[in-house]
């Protein structure tokens, strides 16, 4: 690996650029387990302003902070009681204020995250719901309906909810009300005005306190339109997904929503942005991300794609396609904190007909460490993500991913935490693997994520992956991040992207099922070998390499007889 570029980055002041998102890195930060400041086991906001150094040497353009709200953590906070406050086990407001203002001056955005398709159980409006009579304006804040049988005993519908079990809990006196997702978690009934008034405070409340951008979650939920008879759960999942008109899912009318939110982002210099975390067909992406909605959409189909040349082709010339049709930019996404992280994914065995919860099987197996190819695993997740850094578009980077982090497979079902396993037993483990608190230090009760505990258990090979072991080594998965995300901001021009042929072949890459080549404007070219096996490497002054290279001749791997490894990507200036 070179070491030309792996500069700590200049701090820049703030930049009101109005584009600034369209090829930012994003960092995501899950604030319950990145740094403890105050030792009670779950991290916080001061603990945040204090890594804001670790931050800027990184060379995030921007943070995303999964919620910080008061909540009971029914769903990892996502079960929001107070959309306009911290968690006091969080922190406070003044100090979310002195954290904002430490990453601006770093240089770095902030985007928080919405919750809007429901609330959780617990807030005001909700319990006002449950003290109030049915049919009453505080109920039509929700989705109440009566329940089937004689005695209204039945739920109104068989539907289950994203976690498993049945989507309709039943209240004291009788009626039932709508969870998509946990029975903390009740969906809001966007036909209300006050909901809609209500959202839009919000929107303000974030942006006047200097937010940058709000990740938007469930995006494709909102609008509902549920008839007096119900379908049947077999019947719903039939009904056509992409036309508009699915009663829970991505209907059409969601986007009078977000011209609504549009007009408050707008308001404000520069305009604030969004991001949709909606999962909705590929096709239907682009009105998310149009300039009258959201602007932008994640396309997570490099998470869903096994280490693969062709799939990875395909994907980026469509996704780049899309979002030039819609305006905006695409962005790019391995891992998250509802996803087996992808140096875990990328070590199992491919499995056939895997869909988005890659891994899941093998959590559901016990998650045994032995099964998993491990250096394989980690060498092809820094391959993928070199790639995927040098691509157009935002980049989003999962906390603790930059340090290579595998998922724990092996919680103990008495500290398991996500309501996904609780609901779904036998079917779904949760997404706790991938939110362990982070280590910091080689050693020490935590690893150094806080003076005290962690909340959820870190295994002992946490250390190897700590921040301290990985920061003085030049070819640890830390020093490959800063080195391209340092060489990203010096390179990263025009949003567009030239496939090379592949030199070896002489086959355009995509046909090519082993290489991918494309260049950016300024002579800046990103090559990946997806393949086990060696390849003849295009000539070029090597930046960055996601791996030892190989070289046939003297020097570093860069000559003209220079070979690119196996699972290694390495940018290069032509
Ligand atoms: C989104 C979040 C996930 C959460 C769910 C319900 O998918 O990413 O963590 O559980 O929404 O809010």
């Amino acid at each position: 690996m070179t070491d030309s570029l792996q500069t700590t980055p200049t701090t820049e002041l703030l930049t009101d650029d109005p584009t600034w998102w369209r090829q930012a890195a994003v960092y995501q930060i899950y604030p319950r387990s990145f740094a403890d400041s105050n030792g009670d086991g779950i991290g916080d906001l001061p603990g945040i302003t204090a890594k804001v150094p670790y931050l800027t040497a990184l060379g995030v353009d921007a943070v995303w902070l999964s919620p910080f709200y008061p909540s009971a953590l029914a769903d990892g906070g996502y079960d929001v009681d107070d959309y306009r406050d911290v968690d006091p086990k969080i922190g406070t407001l003044a100090q979310f204020d002195e954290m904002i203002t430490a990453l601006h001056g770093a240089g770095i955005k902030v985007i928080v995250d919405l919750v809007p398709n429901h609330s959780s159980d617990r807030h005001v409006w909700f319990q006002e719901a449950l003290a109030a009579p049915a049919g009453s304006p505080a109920r039509a804040r929700y989705i109440f309906r009566d329940g089937l049988g004689e005695d209204g005993e039945l739920p109104p519908s068989d539907w289950t909810s994203i976690f498993g079990g049945p989507a309709w809990t039943r209240v004291a006196d009788g009626q039932w009300y709508l969870h998509s997702f946990a029975s903390e978690q009740p969906d809001w009934d966007w036909d209300n005005e006050e909901v809609r008034e209500d959202f839009l405070t919000t929107l303000r409340f974030w942006s006047d306190r200097g937010v940058d951008g709000f990740r938007v979650d469930v995006a494709h939920g909102l609008a509902k339109s549920l008839p007096e008879v119900l379908p049947s759960k077999a019947e719903l999942d039939a009904l056509p997904k992409a036309d508009g008109d699915h009663p829970v899912w991505d209907r059409d009318e969601v986007h009078e929503i977000y011209a609504t939110w549009r007009e408050v982002f707008d308001s404000y210099d520069p305009p604030r942005t969004a991001v949709a975390e909606a999962w909705v067909e590929p096709s239907r992406r682009a009105r998310y991300a149009s300039a009258e909605g959201l602007g932008q959409a994640f396309n997570f189909d490099l998470l869903e794609a096994d280490f693969d040349a062709t799939a990875f082709h395909d994907i980026i010339t469509y996704n780049l396609k899309a979002a030039d049709e819609s305006g905006s930019s695409t962005t790019w996404v391995f891992s998250n904190h509802d996803v087996v992280r992808h140096p875990t994914r990328y070590g199992l065995p491919p499995l056939a007909g895997r869909e988005i919860k890659q891994g899941a099987e093998w959590l559901l197996a016990g998650g045994d460490a032995s099964e998993v190819d491990a250096e394989r695993g980690l060498r092809r997740a820094r391959a993928a993500s070199l790639f995927m850094l040098g691509l157009p578009g935002s980049a989003y980077v999962y906390q603790g991913e930059e340090l290579g982090l595998p998922e724990v497979g092996d919680i103990p079902e008495a500290q398991r935490q996500d309501p996904a396993f609780f609901r779904n037993p036998g079917v779904d483990v949760g997404r706790d693997g991938c939110r362990v608190p982070l280590p910091w230090e080689r050693t020490g009760e935590s690893f150094g994520f806080g003076p005290g505990p962690a909340h959820l258990p870190q295994p002992t090979w946490f250390r190897d992956f700590s921040v301290e072991a990985e920061e003085g080594d030049p070819t640890s998965t830390l020093s490959l991040y800063r080195a391209a995300l340092a060489a990203r901001r010096e390179l990263q021009t025009d949003e567009t992207l030239t496939w090379e042929a592949v030199a070896d072949t002489g086959a355009v890459a995509g046909a090519e099922p082993q290489v991918l080549h494309f260049s950016r404007p300024g002579g800046w070219h990103v090559v990946c070998n997806f393949g086990p096996t060696p390849v003849a490497m295009p000539t070029g002054e090597v930046l960055v390499a996601s791996g030892p290279l190989g070289d046939a001749g003297e020097g570093p791997g860069s000559g003209a007889d220079a070979v690119l490894p196996g699972e290694t990507a390495v940018w290069l200036r032509a």
